[in-house]
C-alpha cells in the first residue's frame, strides 16, 4: 500500500517508573513498538519511520531487525517537533502518524482509517474516539458537526473538558500538508511544546479538507503511560487471543486464567486448562490436552497429545498421541516420538526419543538417540557431561529394556533388543540382544543387622 507510517516513540515515559524505555515494555510478550510496527505490516504499510529520542540506543537495537528507518529527535520538544524529525522532505506518499505507546491498534483499524481517508479525498484527518472518562486526552471541538480544533486537556476550559470525543493521536495526511504546515507550528501553549494538534488549526485556516474520523474501537486510544495501563493492554491482548481460539473450537476451562501469545496456533478440540502459559511460535494440534500450569515455549505439539500438569517445555517437538508429565521438563532440541510416554520428573535435553518409547519416572536423558519401543527404567541417567567439560552422546537401539537405576556413561551405544539389568553402570557398548550387568555380588551376613544396630546405639 502506498502509505508511510511515522511512529512517534521519542518520549521518556516518566510515569512508567522503569529503567526500560517506554516503547520497549512488552505487551503480551512483544515490545510495544514492535507490535505497532507489526500491525502496520499486516495492514500492508511497507514504509515505516520511527522517531526515537529517550533511550534511543536501546530502542534502536530492537528496531534493527524490523526493517524500519529510525529518525532521532534530539530534544523532546513536542509531538509536532517529533514529526518534523522524520525527514519530511523525502516523503512521497500519504502518511499515517501513530504513537509508539498505543499497542492495541489493529491492522483492521488501520485499513479502515486509510480507506476512509482515501474515499473522502481528505488532506488531513485525525482519528477520534468517544470515551466515558476522557481524562488527559485532547478534546475534539466541533461546530455543526465539523471539526474546529483540538484542545489539550491542560489548556481546556471547564466547558471544553466536558467533551467526550478525544484525539487518539493518530493522524492521516498528504505528504504536502506535513511538509508545508509542520514547520509553521509554534509552541505558544502551557507546556511550551510544539503540538501536532495545531496542524488541524493551520489546515482549517487554509480551508483544506480536514475531518475528524470517529473510530468505534476505543482500544485505538489505549495509550500506555504507566504500569497499570501496560498490564491492562497485555490482558486485552491475551483475552482477544483466547476469544479467537474459542471461535475456532479450542476449549478453555477458564480463558481469563490462561495465557496464549498471539503467534500461537491451536487446533480445534484441544483443551487448555487454567494456568497454562503458551508462548512464542508454538503450534498445537487438535484434540490435545494441556493440563494446569504447563509452560510451553516455541514448541510443536501434535494431535491427541496429553500434557499433564506442571510441565515445562521449550523448543521441543512432541508427536501425535504422546503423553508428557506431570512435571516433565523438556529442553531444546528434543523430539518425543508418536505414542511415546514421558512421565513425572523426567528431564530431557537434545534427545530424540523414539515412537512408543517410555521413560516413566525420575530420569535425566541428555544428548541421546533413543530408538522405538524402548523402556527407560526409573532413575536412569545419561552421564553426558564429562570431566573434560565436553558433552558426549548415548545411543540406544530399538526395543531395549533399560532397568531402573542405570547410568549410561557417554559416549556409549546400546544396540537393539538388549537388556540392561537394574543398577548397572554402562561404560562399554552393549551388542544387540545382549544382557549387560554390572553389579557387585550381594552378600548376606546372618544376624548382622541386630549387631550393627546395637553398635551404633552405644
Ligand atoms: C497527545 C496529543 C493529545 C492526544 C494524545 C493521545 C498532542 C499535543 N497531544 O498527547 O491530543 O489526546 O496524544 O494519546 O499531540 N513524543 C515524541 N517526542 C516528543 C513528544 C512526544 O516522540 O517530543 C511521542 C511520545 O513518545 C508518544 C507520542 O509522541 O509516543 C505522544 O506523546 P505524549 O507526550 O504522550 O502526548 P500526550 O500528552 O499524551
Ligand atoms: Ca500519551
Amino acid at each position: 500500500m502506498e502509505f508511510t507510517a511515522i511512529i512517534l516513540a521519542g518520549g521518556q515515559g516518566t510515569r512508567m517508573k522503569s529503567p526500560l524505555p517506554k516503547v520497549l515494555h512488552p505487551v503480551a510478550g512483544q515490545p510495544m513498538i514492535a507490535r505497532v510496527i507489526g500491525t502496520c505490516r499486516q495492514a500492508g504499510i511497507t514504509q515505516v519511520r520511527v522517531v526515537v529520542g529517550h533511550g534511543q540506543s536501546l530502542v534502536k537495537t530492537v528496531l534493527e531487525p524490523l526493517n524500519v528507518s529510525t529518525h532521532v529527535q534530539e530534544q523532546q520538544l513536542g509531538t509536532a517537533n517529533a514529526v518534523q524529525s522524520a525527514n519530511l522532505e523525502s516523503l512521497e506518499t500519504d502518511v499515517i502518524i501513530m504513537n509508539g505507546d498505543h499497542p492495541l491498534i489493529t491492522d483492521q483499524d488501520l485499513k479502515n482509517f486509510i480507506s476512509d481517508f482515501k474515499e473522502q479525498q481528505l488532506d488531513l484527518a485525525v482519528i477520534t474516539v468517544e470515551l466515558d472518562n476522557p481524562a488527559e486526552f485532547g478534546r475534539i471541538v466541533r461546530k455543526h458537526d465539523q471539526l474546529v480544533s483540538i484542545v489539550e486537556a491542560k489548556d481546556a476550559s471547564m466547558e471544553t473538558l466536558k467533551i467526550r470525543e478525544v484525539n487518539t493521536g493518530i493522524y492521516l495526511a498528504k505528504a504536502s500538508v506535513l511538509k508545508k504546515y509542520i514547520p509553521l507550528i509554534k509552541n505558544n501553549n502551557s507546556k511550551k511544546e510544539f503540538y501536532l494538534t495545531d496542524l488541524i488549526d493551520l489546515a482549517l485556516t487554509d480551508r483544506l479538507k480536514v475531518q475528524a474520523l470517529l473510530s468505534k474501537n476505543t482500544d485505538v486510544a489505549h495509550g500506555v503511560n504507566n504500569q497499570a495501563e501496560l498490564a491492562e493492554a497485555t490482558k486485552k491482548v491475551f483475552q482477544s487471543k483466547t476469544k479467537k481460539l474459542m471461535e475456532n473450537g479450542v476449549i478453555f476451562i477458564d480463558p481469563q486464567a490462561t495465557h496464549v501469545e498471539e503467534g500461537v496456533i491451536i487446533g480445534a478440540g484441544s483443551v487448555i486448562y487454567p494456568g497454562a502459559f503458551i508462548r512464542g511460535k508454538t503450534a498445537i494440534g487438535a484434540f490435545t490436552v494441556i493440563e494446569p500450569n504447563c509452560f510451553i515455549s516455541d514448541s510443536i505439539i501434535g494431535d491427541s497429545v496429553h500434557m499433564k500438569a506442571g510441565s515445562y517445555i521449550e523448543q521441543v517437538i512432541i508427536k501425535n498421541k504422546a503423553s508428557v508429565g506431570p512435571y516433565a521438563r523438556l529442553r531444546p532440541e528434543t523430539t518425543i516420538g508418536e505414542s511415546a510416554h514421558v512421565g513425572n520428573f523426567v528431564e530431557m535435553k537434545k534427545v530424540n526419543f523414539g515412537n512408543k518409547s517410555k521413560a516413566g519416572h525420575l530420569t535425566y536423558l541428555g544428548d541421546a538417540e533413543i530408538g522405538e519401543d524402548v523402556n527407560i527404567g526409573c532413575g536412569t541417567i545419561t552421564c553426558n557431561y564429562a570431566a573434560d567439560k565436553k558433552k558426549y552422546k548415548t545411543v540406544i537401539g530399538d526395543r531395549v529394556f533399560v532397568g531402573s537405576d542405570t547410568q549410561l556413561v557417554a559416549p556409549v551405544t546400546v544396540e537393539s533388543d538388549s537388556l540392561i539389568a537394574s543398577g548397572t553402570t554402562v561404560t562399554k557398548n552393549v551388542p544387540a540382544g545382549a544382557l549387560a550387568l554390572s553389579r557387585s555380588p550381594q552378600v548376606n551376613k546372618e544376624g548382622y543387622a541386630k549387631k550393627f544396630q546395637k553398635k551404633s546405639e552405644s
